[in-house]
């Protein structure tokens, strides 16, 4: 059985408080919960994991390698900033797909600029919680490719 690592970044532990109008309602629980079923779907096994962290998430990132078979990941702010994320996710040799609920286009200047997009195979932002089961949805059919 192939198996996804979702995994989502700082702040994201607050969805459903926090500044609702731009990221919506639901709660981390609610869009693993989404995750879960969309894996399920496919027969793709899943692990979630969110870290406020940098070097949390780097390691769940390298232990990736071997475990699993794709990554959706929502940096979040790391998006901007994180270089140490960039060579992890790219050492693992994975398809990655990367996922933002609100659309960085849209906002600030500073979130126009992702260090994680170079290297992901897609990019799906602005869309909510539905984003994460798109990003699940191309990555069942990447890693179909990548095995027959
Ligand atoms: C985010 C967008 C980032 O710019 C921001 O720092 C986040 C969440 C999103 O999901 O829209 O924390 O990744």
């Amino acid at each position: 059985m192939s198996s996804i690592l979702i995994a989502n970044g700082p702040n994201i532990n607050l969805l459903g408080t926090r500044q609702p109008h731009i990221y919506g309602t639901a709660s981390l629980k609610d869009i693993e919960s989404l995750c879960r079923e969309r894996a399920t779907h496919y027969q793709l096994s899943l692990e979630c994991i969110q870290s406020n962290h940098e070097g949390e998430l780097v390691d769940a990132i390298q232990g990736a390698h071997g475990r699993h078979n794709g990554i959706v990941i929502n940096p979040a702010a790391f998006t901007h900033t994180s270089i140490a994320i960039h060579d992890a996710l790219t050492a693992t040799g994975l398809p990655i797909i990367e996922v933002h609920l609100s659309n960085i286009f849209q906002r600030e200047n500073f979130r126009t600029h992702s260090y994680v997009s170079p290297i992901a195979d897609g990019v799906i932002c602005g869309l909510g919680p539905e984003g994460y089961g798109l990003a699940i949805d191309a990555l069942a059919k990447i890693i179909e490719a990548r095995e027959s």
